[in-house]
């Protein structure tokens, strides 16, 4: 079976769960320094995610500013499809004003949260778990008051003890959370431990059949991805994620790794999301345009190189055919074409084809002598360009005529 085909037809379509796509680009994704967005980029981005077959858009966070308040609600009213989420801590105020912002959306989510792991209790919170289970006990009572689709959030559910957690969860369903977040808020957690976590909670606690699980997951020892995943093992079908992995200290789970790892690997990952793939790269483009955070080149999925070869074994292989150095097709995610990029490490069969495309035809003795300028070039030049190639190949045929 080979990479490219194995994600659609290894496992039908009726064994694949749902993943629910929540994208946290304008809430958690805004939250990295430097990144604020202005009101109509906010409104370009959400009509995008919803274009794209995102399942739910968190717009904002309505108390942070009258800005965030209003861009959630015109995005509330303007999107066709996805449900819009607002966050609010568990505070009345907010849970009134997240209310107030996404009441117009056709399908409005207040999403509300607390922390539950010692550390934060005692140095953030100075409160006890008993206190702690009041407020989800007051607050997700309050939200489902005002929406039928409330997200409740344990913050920093990775490094609370499972009992203390269970009691959590347990409370916030009990008052009508439909949708349990146990996120990795510090980005500490490793697959197993997160994939545990998910298995015990769900497990242990009354009523955990009635709530989807979502995972969270920040990248701060760069695992926010596999960690995603292996909450699905564990019985999460959210997955919270950015574009381009924006968000809070060194960012949240990419939306586009987790969305391409489960179509390519669906022979591993019996998953399917509804998220129309083609339109990854213009999504990455656009929130790299709003936010003024560039992509690094070698990003897995939408960085400029992630369908670029540039040493001569790898573009001999690509010549001959592309799954041998590619386990995804570049229309898939909205690249043109694979790039073959001229360089010191490119070969003869590369160079060759390039002249093709470039409309030139050399004997053997003019070819062996273009490529060995080509190659004294691309020692000297960082870039060879198409132009470059055209004028040493110009030369050579017209020093070849005198
Ligand atoms: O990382 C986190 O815990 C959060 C919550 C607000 C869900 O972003
Ligand atoms: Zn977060």
């Amino acid at each position: 079976m080979n990479a490219q085909t194995s994600s659609a037809d290894a496992v039908s379509a009726s064994a694949r769960d749902r993943v629910i796509i929540f994208d946290t680009t304008l809430r958690d994704g805004e939250q990295s320094a430097g990144a604020s967005m202005t009101y109509d980029e906010k409104l370009q981005v959400a009509e995008l995610l919803d274009a794209m077959g995102v399942d739910i858009i968190e717009a904002g966070f309505p108390i942070a500013s009258i800005g965030d308040f209003e861009a959630v609600s015109e995005i509330a009213r303007n999107t066709q499809n996805a449900v819009i989420a607002g966050l609010a801590r568990a505070i009345p105020a907010d849970i009134a004003r997240c209310g107030e912002a996404v009441r117009h959306a056709r399908r409005p989510r207040i999403h509300t949260f607390v922390s539950t792991s010692p550390i934060h209790l005692k140095y953030q919170m100075n409160k006890s778990l008993d206190q702690v289970i009041e407020i989800i006990n007051a607050t997700v009572a309050q939200a489902r008051g005002l929406v039928e689709d409330v997200e409740w959030s344990a913050m920093d559910a990775t490094r609370t003890p499972i009992d203390d957690l269970c009691r959590c969860v347990e409370a916030a369903i009990r008052c009508g959370a439909t949708t349990i977040n146990l996120p990795d808020t510090v980005g500490y957690a490793t697959p197993e431990e997160y994939e545990a976590m998910f298995r015990q909670v769900i497990e242990r606690v009354p009523g955990a059949d009635k709530a989807i699980f979502s995972a969270h997951c920040h990248d701060d020892l760069g695992l926010a991805t596999a960690n995603s995943l292996a909450a699905l093992r564990g019985g999460a079908r959210q997955i919270e994620c950015t574009i381009n992995g924006l968000g809070e200290r060194a960012g949240n789970a990419s939306l586009e790794e987790v969305v391409m790892a489960i179509r390519t690997r669906a022979d591993r990952l019996p998953y399917v999301t509804g998220v129309k793939t083609p339109m990854l790269v213009q999504a990455s483009r656009l929130v790299s345009a709003v936010s003024g955070f560039a992509v690094q080149y070698n990003k897995a999925i939408v960085g400029k190189n992630a369908f670029a070869h540039e040493s001569g074994i790898h573009q001999d292989g690509m010549l001959k055919n592309n799954e041998t150095y590619e386990i995804m097709r570049p229309e898939d995610v909205g690249v043109r074409a694979t790039n073959l990029v001229m360089g010191k490490h490119s070969g003869r069969h590369a160079f060759k084809e390039k002249l093709k495309e470039l409309g030139f035809e050399l004997g053997d003795n003019a070819f062996e002598d273009a490529f060995r300028r080509f190659k004294d070039l691309a020692d000297r030049k960082k870039h060879v360009y198409d132009e470059d190639i055209e004028a040493l190949v110009e030369d050579e045929i017209s020093s070849a005529g005198e």
